[in-house]
């Protein structure tokens, strides 16, 4: 309720040059509430390899690489910085998951591959398992002002086990109007569209209520829509962060093979 208003979009983008980086990823920040009128979105950091990769997709990432190995995904969060509360929180928002998928999350004991959770500014992760890709932990930051939602760690978290934006999807020109005179000088690269061999929908349509769409406002230099989706019903819907919809549910269990 805080902060309806305009957040600071922290900008990052940052080719890294080396595989090491493989993907890398966003900032979201949000207020501690769900959704619309908060839009602080994530942004994404590629490499170049990763960019050509990335040429067609969807939402999901196609290649078996970037998943999770038994289908658990291991993390780390050291206190300080992070205190009972907010671990608390990670763990309730990461049961929602698991109680809807066949993914697992688990707390760090001396597993050589995991996420390590920090407090730097910005709500952001790495897109998919990196494991070998880079030296050292993959990077989930959340800040401790403003990403401490259910909705929002779960939206980082989504990243983390392979999927990138909702509205980055090859066909999402079917279902939703970029405004591009409405956004940020310098944001531009954030609308982007990615083509479909590497990053898949597995079958499942566009959805507009993903926890991984950004809001209508994301990134706007004027307070006019960013984003709008061709079915206006939807206006204030996308960009939620409640937590998973229908779809992201059913996708990730595709991408885990989770059986049915
Ligand atoms: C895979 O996950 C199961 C259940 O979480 C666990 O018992 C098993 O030890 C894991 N295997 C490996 C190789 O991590
Ligand atoms: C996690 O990241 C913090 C901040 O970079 C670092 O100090 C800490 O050692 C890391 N912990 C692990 C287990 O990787
Ligand atoms: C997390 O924050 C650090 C420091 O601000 C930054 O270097 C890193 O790229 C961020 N991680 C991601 C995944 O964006």
């Amino acid at each position: 309720m805080v902060l309806k208003k305009h957040i600071i979009f922290v900008a990052l983008v940052v080719f890294a040059v080396s595989m090491n980086f493989a993907l890398a990823l966003p900032l979201d920040g949000y207020s501690s509430f769900s959704s619309r009128e908060e839009d602080e979105p994530c942004e994404i950091i590629v490499s170049d390899a990763e960019k050509q990769e990335r040429l067609l997709m969807r939402n999901g990432m196609v290649q078996t690489m970037y998943r999770w190995p038994n289908n658990t995904v291991v993390y780390n969060m050291d206190s300080p910085p992070f205190d009972a509360a907010e671990k608390d929180l990670v763990e309730r928002s990461l049961k929602t998951i698991e109680q809807v998928t066949c993914v697992k999350f688990l707390k760090r004991t001396n597993e050589d591959f995991y996420v390590n959770l920090t407090a730097n500014s910005g709500c952001s992760s790495q897109v998919g398992y990196q494991g070998r890709l880079q030296n050292g932990p993959q990077r989930l930051n959340l800040s401790k002002s403003g990403c401490f939602s259910l909705g929002t760690i779960v939206h980082e978290f989504l990243h983390a086990l392979g999927f990138y934006h909702m509205q980055s999807a090859s066909n999402r020109d079917d279902f939703v109007t970029i405004k591009w005179e409405n956004i940020q000088t310098g944001k531009e690269h954030n609308f982007e569209k990615y083509g479909a061999n590497v990053i898949t929908d597995f079958g499942i349509s566009y959805d507009y209520l993903s926890v991984m769409h950004y809001s209508a406002y994301a990134f706007s230099s004027n307070k006019e829509a960013t984003i709008e989706p061709q079915d206006l019903a939807y206006k204030n819907l996308i960009g939620q962060r409640n937590g998973l919809s229908e779809k992201d549910i059913a996708k990730i269990n595709i991408m885990y093979n989770c059986p049915e």
